[in-house]
């Protein structure tokens, strides 16, 4: 029946109106004040009452959307419902962790439950479209928008996108949910040199291997919208890809939800050098599948004489709007266009406790412990003078991350406040030196300082002073995320330099990051006894890093993403190939594939993470070596909680595919369990391994499974020495 609705409304439809669905304008004035009558804006206003806009991103708040709303569906000839679309990434006013934090939880529950809390907030806030998640795969830690997807694991990817999708989407299209968007499609993430919007050069065998598996998983997931990239791919801009968006997703994938372009991304393939003006980077876009255009006004200016020139077909037009208004008619929106605009019910929602409890649990999750030497952590909760040093221990915007558009600056829980909640020791703070920032613009808007350490001395006296040094440092909550590619991934400014004078004075030092990607701090890892990994967590930062750090929370974090020595291992991930020359065990040997001045490992690898729990594993069985087509095999291993606190392990399994078409990577996730284990219990866990688990995009270039040898590795990084073999035949 949803397919006849589309198409009693496509029938009415004239060939401007149609065009008109396609065309995505950003919020243009202030919509609850008066209408534009003059320039651009005028020109905008009058096209969403002429039918010539299908939708808007930027226009949030129930009046606003509201106001905007009813122009489509009062002032047009066929009152159909616009669409409203926000950068709901990881939280609206109530903001989650970053998405790549998030993922160091190994929690798809809770990352559900995160993704479901931004769509209320968003949904009651008129929104029915967020432009995530992102599911862009990042190998390179100098990009910085690999704060925004879930790391550099294919599986892990593709779990956490499927969970997401589902939290943003919920099962049934009700007023607190709204369209997801899986972006960018696609291999955005692979920008060379991790400089954003850079060149993309990969290989088909990445491409399917690494980057699409969780593109894929939200498609069958039933994800309503894709986002196409700014990057090119094989030399074709994303956004004029026909493989990628005709033949794979919208083809062989079978998606039936719609493209929308990135922002401005239409317009970009001229200066790509691929379109020679918009009217022909329009044409490509239209003839590759993208279906709606972000603000390049190329569909508005020039597809209705496309289609007269014969350029682009009325059917590839119709595709689109069919696709556009399934989504609509999905959403609810042509029987109530006005369905997420409640002022009751976005005042009763937005920020209340429920979603507060929310983001905290998703915080203390999202923690990972790097190092914790002679158990420094968890800090006695009285009697101790505790000196609190760094400019972010005191930011209650730096916590909030990139890309939370919606939500206010100061209102995050500053690690200070977190601290202060607790009343049994004496905590005294002093900044230190501040947090440069890498953006010149932004370091000339802050005043900050990047190089002075006026503030050192001070830092120095409270630490001597001090039974224990907590030192807050890292990145600032905007360093991250579009645009902000950085160089070089150590602490910004100085202080590396702070942290070295400080531990000169008292080597007690709780290291707590805030970063949103990882950063490379061989000195710290070396010298510093306690390392916590606190990324920029949200809201309720400061409250999930304090009860972490006394205790109250067991971490179970595990790293999504390898942390490198330094920028030169980079792109550095643990699902790397063996190459004709790997080790040779023989350190005379000069010919292999390394480096001579740092070692190929990295600083802290993939799923790496402690706990204050000790967990030993033991007892890896198969219950069989071998098995075929349409079998399986039950790997099973012992887990051990040799501890006296109980906690959270994530136990991880790896295969490595010894011979195969093409060559297979060292190791790769292919399934994890997130398991509590009580202090002193040891719990069995078990996988099964199947044809599914062995499958890959082959020399024949389709996925299929090889016959051959495998070795399977268990443990809770993905460094685990603990190994069995096994043989699959087709
Ligand atoms: O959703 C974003 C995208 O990730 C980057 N360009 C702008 C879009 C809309 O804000």
């Amino acid at each position: 029946p949803i397919t006849e609705k589309v198409d009693s409304v496509l029938k009415l439809m004239t060939l401007e109106e149609k065009v008109g669905q396609m065309n995505q304008y950003n919020g243009f004035y202030d919509v609850t004040g008066p209408a534009p009558s003059e320039g651009e804006a005028s020109k905008k206003y009058e096209n969403i009452k002429k039918g010539l806009v299908g939708s808007m991103l930027n226009i949030r708040g129930v009046k606003e959307v509201k106001a905007m709303q009813k122009i489509a569906v009062e002032q047009t000839r066929l009152k159909i419902p616009m669409i409203f679309g926000f950068d709901v990434v990881h939280g609206y006013k109530t903001v989650s962790p970053i998405p790549l934090a998030e993922a160091a939880s190994w929690d798809l529950k809770a990352m559900e439950k995160s993704a479901e809390i931004a769509a209320a907030e968003a949904a009651v806030a008129g929104l029915n479209w967020t432009f995530a998640p992102m599911v862009d795969i990042t190998r390179d830690a100098r990009w910085g928008r690999v704060m925004e997807g879930a790391g550099e694991d294919p599986y892990l990817g593709s779990q956490i996108a499927i969970a997401r999708v589902r939290g943003f989407q919920g099962d049934k299209f009700d007023a607190f949910h709204t369209a997801a968007c899986t972006k960018h499609f696609a291999a955005y993430g692979f920008a060379e040199s991790g400089r954003d919007y850079n060149t993309v050069d990969v290989s088909d065998n990445t491409l399917h291997n690494i980057i699409l598996p969780p593109f894929k998983a939200t498609v069958d997931a039933g994800v309503l919208t894709f986002m196409n990239s700014f990057n090119e791919l094989e030399g074709i801009p994303a956004t004029g890809n026909k493989y990628l968006q005709r033949d794979l997703l919208k083809g062989e994938w079978n998606f039936n939800g719609f493209v929308v372009s990135d922002w401005g991304s239409l317009a970009e393939m001229i200066p790509h050098g691929y379109a020679k003006d918009l009217k022909e980077a329009s044409m490509f876009a239209a003839n590759a599948g993208s279906d709606m255009d972000m603000e390049s006004y190329g569909y508005l200016n020039h597809l209705v004489n496309l289609v007269k020139e014969g350029r682009v077909s009325e059917d590839k037009i119709d595709d689109s709007v069919r696709r556009i208004l399934r989504v609509k008619f999905l959403l609810g929106l042509f029987e109530n266009p006005y369905k997420f605009c409640d002022e009751t019910r976005e005042k009763e929602t937005t920020g209340k406790q429920e979603f507060q409890d929310g983001v905290l649990d998703m915080a203390k999750k999202s923690i990972v412990l790097l190092k914790n030497e002679n158990n420094l952590l968890p800090l006695k909760k009285s009697g101790q003078k505790i000196a609190v040093i760094g400019a972010l221990a005191n930011d209650k915007t730096s916590p909030l991350g990139s890309w939370r558009i919606g939500a206010d600056d100061n209102t995050a829980v500053s690690f200070l406040e977190g601290m202060n909640a607790y009343k049994g020791n004496s905590v005294t703070y002093e900044k230190g030196a501040d947090v440069a920032l890498g953006n010149p613009k932004f370091i000339e808007e802050t005043k900050i300082n990047m190089t002075d350490k006026s503030g050192f001395d001070k830092a120095v006296a409270v630490a001597k002073n001090a039974d224990v040094v907590i030192m807050v440092l890292g990145e600032h909550g905007l360093q991250s995320g579009e645009g902000r590619s950085r160089s070089e991934i150590g602490l910004p400014g100085v202080q590396q330099e702070l942290l070295e004078t400080v531990f000169k004075a008292n080597k007690n030092i709780v290291l707590v990051l805030q970063n949103g990607r990882p950063l490379t701090i061989p000195w710290a890892a070396k010298n510093i006894p306690a390392i916590v990994e606190a990324w920029h967590l949200g809201t309720q930062s400061g409250h999930a890093i304090a009860q972490v750090l006394y205790g109250d929370y067991n971490p179970s974090g595990k790293l999504p993403m390898t942390f490198p020595r330094n920028v030169g291992q980079l792109p550095i991930y643990y699902n790397y190939k063996n190459t004709g020359r790997p080790s040779t065990d023989n350190p005379e040997s000069v010919f292999w594939s390394h480096y001579t001045d740092v070692e190929n490992t990295p600083l802290y690898p993939f799923g790496f993470g402690l706990s204050y729990s000790k967990f030993e594993y033991s007892n890896l069985k198969l219950d069989k070596n071998s098995f075929a087509k349409g079998g399986k095999i039950t790997v099973s291993v012992n887990v051990k909680n040799n501890s006296k606190v109980d906690g959270k392990e994530v136990v991880q399994l790896y295969i490595r595919d010894l011979v195969a078409s093409v060559t297979r990577p060292v190791r790769e996730l292919k399934d994890f369990e997130l398991t509590e284990i009580k202090a002193g219990e040891t719990k069995t866990v078990s996988f099964e391994i199947d044809e599914k688990t062995i499958e890959f995009y082959s020399a024949k270039k389709i996925w299929e499974a090889e016959s051959g040898d495998f070795k399977v590795f268990i443990g809770g990084d993905s460094m685990t020495k603990m190994e069995a073999s096994f043989n699959f035949s087709n």
